[in-house]
């Protein structure tokens, strides 16, 4: 779908870091990142999710990527204020979930909150979400964690992830469609 315009932008970000908040504490103990552990969060937004996630793990890698340029501009502000300076460990790039500039095996841990459907022409749509899945299957390692959030066409992403060979840990359904999952990479 592209970039959002600034009203989008403005109203996605504004309920970021509450949104995040809420997520973690939702997913709890079921997600766990052993230390150093390499992550990537797609679509990151303004990044609140990946400021908790460097706050709670310490990963030994975060790279926190959103395909809009100004959105990582905005996560890189974010990020750089609440960690003065930003930690070595954080890497801030604009990506394209539909085609990951990173080799196979690279993270153990992949978060795509909110931005699965948008790599589709439009919200409902389910003709590139399998290409964007199989390349989040490709980059993360085996056994790897993928945590995502979507509320649009959720049942045939299940499907996708299990033909992919990937593993349901955790799955949590909310209002209008809403599913908070975690799936294992095959091993
Ligand atoms: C609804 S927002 C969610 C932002 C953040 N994850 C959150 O929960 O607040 C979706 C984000 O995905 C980004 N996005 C759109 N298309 C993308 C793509 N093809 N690859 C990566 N990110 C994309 C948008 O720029 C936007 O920042």
């Amino acid at each position: 779908m592209g970039e959002m315009n600034r009203i989008g932008r403005w109203f996605v970000n504004s309920g970021n870091a509450r949104r995040s908040a809420r997520i973690l504490d939702t997913l709890g103990t079921a997600l766990q990142l052993p230390p150093s552990s390499r992550v990537l969060e797609l679509g990151a937004g303004r990044g609140g999710l990946s400021a908790l996630l460097y706050e709670r793990y310490r990963p030994g890698r975060l790279v926190v990527t959103d395909f809009d340029p100004a959105q990582v501009e905005s996560a890189r502000a974010s990020l750089s204020a609440r960690f003065a300076p930003l930690p070595a460990a954080v890497e801030l790039r604009q990506v394209d979930a539909m085609a990951l500039p990173f080799e196979d095996a690279s993270f153990e841990c992949v978060v795509a909150m909110a931005m699965l459907h948008h790599v589709e022409a439009h919200h409902f749509d389910y003709r590139n979400r399998p290409k964007a899945l199989a390349e989040i299957r490709r980059v993360l390692s085996p056994r790897g964690v993928l945590a995502f959030s979507e509320f649009s066409r959720t049942e045939e992403m299940r499907r996708t992830l299990i033909d992919l060979g990937f593993t349901p840990l955790f799955e949590k359904s909310g209002r209008r469609g809403r599913v908070l999952a975690l799936f294992r990479s095959p091993g």
